[in-house]
C-alpha cells in the first residue's frame, strides 16, 4: 500500500489558522483537487472530515472511499468507514484491495501517521504566508523523520510544491 500525504502549508508549517480558516491561493486548491482525484481512497482525521463535509468537498475530489480516523462511532454511508487508528485505516483499505491512499490531514492525523512511519511520500504546497498561530502540519508528537527531496515544482510566481520521500 502506497501512502501519500498532501498538504498546503505556510512557510512556518501551519496548515490552517486557529479558526480553521485556510486562505490558500486558487493554484493551491487546484493542485490539491488534481492530486486528490488520482486517489480512490482518502484518509482523514475526524475534525478535517467534519470541515470537508460541511463545505461539500468530497464531490470536488471525485467522491473517493473515505476512512475517518476517530475514537468515536458515527452514522455513515457505504462509501465510508471509521477506523480507530492509522494502522486500522490502512488494514481496512488493504482488505478492500486499494493499493494507494491519500492522507489528507489534519495536523493530528498527519503526526500519528508519521509517528508510526506509515507515510511513504509527501507533497507540500508552500504558500508565501506566515501564521503566528494555527494548526501545525504535524501536531506535537514524539517523533522525528528524515526525508529525501524528489522534486520541486513552481506552481505560480509565489508558490512552490515540494515532493518528498520519507526515509524509513
Ligand atoms: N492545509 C491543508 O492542506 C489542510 C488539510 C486538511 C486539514 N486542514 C486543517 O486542519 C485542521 C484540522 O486538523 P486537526 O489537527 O485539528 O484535526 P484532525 O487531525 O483533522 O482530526 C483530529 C481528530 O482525528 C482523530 N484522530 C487523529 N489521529 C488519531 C489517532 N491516531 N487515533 C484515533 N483518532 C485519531 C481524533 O478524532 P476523535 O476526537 O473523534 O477521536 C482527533 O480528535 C482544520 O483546520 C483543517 O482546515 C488543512
Amino acid at each position: 500500500m502506497q501512502v501519500i500525504l498532501c498538504m498546503a502549508t505556510t512557510v512556518n508549517g501551519y496548515i490552517a489558522k486557529e479558526n480553521n480558516e485556510t486562505p490558500w491561493s486558487d493554484v493551491v486548491w487546484d493542485s490539491y483537487y488534481k492530486i486528490a482525484k488520482q486517489f480512490k481512497a482518502i484518509i482523514l482525521g475526524r475534525r478535517t472530515y467534519e470541515i470537508m463535509k460541511g463545505v461539500n468537498e468530497f464531490e470536488k475530489i471525485g467522491s473517493p472511499f473515505t476512512v475517518v480516523v476517530s475514537k468515536e462511532d458515527f452514522a455513515h454511508d457505504s462509501n465510508f468507514a471509521i477506523a480507530k487508528s492509522p494502522r486500522e485505516a490502512l488494514k481496512m483499505l488493504k482488505e478492500k484491495n486499494f493499493t494507494k491512499a491519500l492522507v489528507a490531514g489534519g495536523g493530528m492525523l498527519n503526526s500519528s501517521f508519521m509517528k508510526e512511519k506509515l507515510i511513504d511520500e509527501m507533497y507540500l504546497d508552500v504558500e508565501p504566508l506566515v501564521f503566528g498561530k494555527g494548526i501545525k502540519l504535524f501536531s506535537d508528537n514524539n517523533f522525528d523523520a528524515k526525508l529525501e527531496l524528489v522534486e520541486t515544482k513552481r506552481l505560480s510566481k509565489n508558490t512552490i510544491q515540494l515532493h518528498y520521500k520519507v526515509l524509513k
